[in-house]
């Protein structure tokens, strides 16, 4: 099966790429370690479709050293690196990916990959997932299951679900503790940062920084703005959310009044129109807007683009929308989640761990995946306190046992 990707002289840069994460992901070692000699999905197909950059590269060389073949595509047009892209394809993959592909493209890839007639399949964000229910619904029938990367991923697979119209088991890896408690907190907080300031190089001490929604994502965000010495302001729709940010030392007001005061705005929502015309007409000159939720529609780009007089590049990732009267108004990334799109996504650190949630929950349907109904599921509680243990051992940090006392008193025993 032909590959799809923009240049394979590229790859000496995405092995190098590979192999720097290698360094940082232990739990995905020892995963290699041992499932590339037992080779358990030896005969079976799987399409990944993520954020395709080296993490998930790594990944997904594991899944074919463990016996797969694999096909993949990436979950975002602009998250794709082409020299990881390429590295795959000297290593054995079916690749469909490129770095700003058209939405055309975009699926193109997906359904080129789907041509290998899957057994399971990795998701982010869900557009697999609804490919296989729309336009290769004969595909249904072969696959034993799948699992779910994020938040906006796994709401639409509810949805699919909740109308009885998800046709297989999905895991819901973002759901796992060792998902969202370390990727969407700590890794969106730290590679979203990075991303706004590897892109504009701006100080973010003493900045007016408004993070929309105060989920997990949106946690990490405010809490890496005050280590850099913001002055953070949350907005929120949910008031126990609101309460939490309160308590956690944080300024909380509608966006109305704090589109007045913002110089960087981060949206971290997973909903739609968080900012729009209403804030844009009261941002002060030189607003800067980022987006690191799932996609682009969190800040309303169509109508920031009719309430300007011109729209250009000013620099790479950086485009300027000027206003009637005079004031700028920036926007990062195209308003893509900008740690991906603008950066190398979170920490790979923070991936081993997430995607030893995706391997364990593969590992998961291989096994049990015949027995288990239509629907979302959760990665069994069993297997996080697994990876996390193999996480605590390759960093050297050890931990107190029960003693058979203590579990009596806590009905463990
Ligand atoms: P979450 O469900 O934990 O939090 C979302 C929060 O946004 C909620 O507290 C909700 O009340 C709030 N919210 C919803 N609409 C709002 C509005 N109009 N204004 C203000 N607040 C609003 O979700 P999580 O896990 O934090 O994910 C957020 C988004 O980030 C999702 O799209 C997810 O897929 C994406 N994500 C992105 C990652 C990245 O690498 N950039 C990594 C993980 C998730």
């Amino acid at each position: 099966m032909e590959s799809m990707i923009r240049d394979i002289k590229l790859a000496p840069s995405g092995h190098d790429k590979i192999n720097w994460v290698k360094n940082f992901m232990p739990v995905m070692a020892a995963v290699d370690k041992e499932f590339s000699v037992s080779k358990p999905f030896a005969g079976k197909k799987m399409v990944i479709t993520l954020h395709l950059e080296a993490k998930t590269a790594y990944m997904a060389e594991i899944f074919h050293h463990a016996g797969a073949e694999v096909a993949i595509t990436g979950s975002n047009p602009l998250s794709t690196q082409d020299d990881v892209a390429a590295a795959l394809v000297e290593d054995g993959l079916h690749v469909f990916a490129w770095h700003d592909c058209t939405p055309e493209e975009y699926d193109t890839f997906i359904n080129k990959a789907l041509d290998i007639k899957p057994d399971f399949v990795i998701d982010d964000g869900g557009d697999l997932v609804h490919m296989l229910h729309t336009k290769r619904r004969e595909l249904l029938s072969g696959i034993v299951g799948g699992s779910e990367e994020t938040t906006t991923g796994v709401h639409r697979l509810r949805a699919l679900a909740n109308e009885g119209k998800l046709e297989f088991p999905m895991i819901a890896a973002n759901d796992a503790y060792c998902k969202y408690l370390f990727d969407n907190r700590y890794g969106t907080g730290q590679s979203t940062w990075d991303g706004i300031m590897r892109t504009t190089n701006v100080v973010i001490a003493g900045k007016n920084v408004v993070i929309a929604g105060y989920g997990w994502c949106g946690k990490g965000g405010a809490m890496r703005a005050r280590g850099l010495g913001a002055n953070v302001i949350v907005t929120e729709v949910d008031p126990i959310k609101a309460i939490e940010a309160v308590f956690d030392g944080f300024r909380v007001m509608p966006m109305d009044e704090a589109a007045k005061i913002g110089d960087i705005f981060l949206t971290l929502t997973g909903d739609k129109d968080v900012i729009r015309k209403q804030h844009f007409e009261n941002m002060k000159d030189g607003a800067i807007l980022a987006n690191s939720g799932h996609f682009d529609v969190e800040i309303n780009i169509p109508e920031l683009e009719s309430l300007s007089v011109s729209r250009r590049t000013v620099r790479k990732n950086i485009e300027e929308f000027k206003q009637k009267d005079g004031r700028k108004i920036y926007l990062l990334a195209e308003g893509r989640l900008v740690n991906l799109a603008a950066g190398d996504g979170h920490p790979a650190e923070i991936m081993d761990l997430s995607f030893g949630v995706q391997f364990f929950s593969a590992l998961h349907l291989l096994h049990h995946g015949k027995e288990m109904t239509k629907g979302v599921h959760l990665m069994p509680e069993e297997i996080n306190t697994k990876i996390a243990e193999i996480k605590l051992k390759a960093s050297g940090i050890a931990i107190d046992a029960l003693t058979p006392e203590q579990k009596a008193y806590l009905n463990m025993a």
